[in-house]
């Protein structure tokens, strides 16, 4: 039987292995933004949430959201590549639409490099709506696309 993964938030211990998986499974091609000391302030931060999934190797899987008035924004997310398609990201994005849930949050919103299939199928299968592509959305030269999520009705108090 598999065991129920377990979700949790991140140390600051995580930040410099989190800034790696960045730089090397969303970041790549592009200048790394997301670096150790970046990543530290996240988990620091109030209104941000980095939460993990740690294997037997050490943290296999990551999503970092941060809190606004009214929406919650999925900035980095990834699962290291020996262990996709196992249902780790969509533990850790379950968790942290629950946090967004909790914040009071009414949408999340993140954007997906247009020529990824694997998220955007990912992000489609758990609700999301592309709303616009983006013609050179990161750095000037490759193109995304923003896709949100409505966590209560639109226009609706509660
Ligand atoms: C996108 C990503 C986070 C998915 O993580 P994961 O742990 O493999 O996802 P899950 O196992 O929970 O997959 C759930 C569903 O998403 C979809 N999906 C995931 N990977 C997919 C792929 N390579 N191709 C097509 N659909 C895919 C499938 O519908 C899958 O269900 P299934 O396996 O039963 O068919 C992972 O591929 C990843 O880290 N990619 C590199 C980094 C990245 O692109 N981050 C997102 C930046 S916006």
């Amino acid at each position: 039987m598999t065991p129920a993964l377990h979700v949790q938030l991140a140390a600051v211990s995580d930040a410099a292995t989190i800034a790696a998986l960045s730089r090397r499974l969303i970041e790549h091609g592009l200048p790394w933004s997301w670096r150790p000391e970046r990543v530290a302030r996240a988990i620091a931060a109030p209104n941000t949430n980095v939460a993990i999934v740690r294997g037997l190797d050490g943290l296999v899987g990551f999503g970092i959201m941060e809190y606004w008035d009214e929406d919650a924004h999925l900035v980095l997310f990834a699962v290291h590549p020996a262990r996709h398609r196992q249902g780790i990201g969509s533990a850790i994005l379950t968790w942290l639409e629950a946090s967004a849930v909790a914040a009071g949050s009414k949408r999340i919103r993140l954007e997906a490099r247009r020529d990824n299939v694997a998220a955007r199928n990912f992000y489609n299968d758990h609700g999301y709506h592309e709303i616009r592509l983006e013609r050179r959305m990161y750095s000037g030269s490759l193109d995304g696309v923003k896709l949100e999520k409505w966590l209560r009705p639109q226009g609706g108090d509660r």
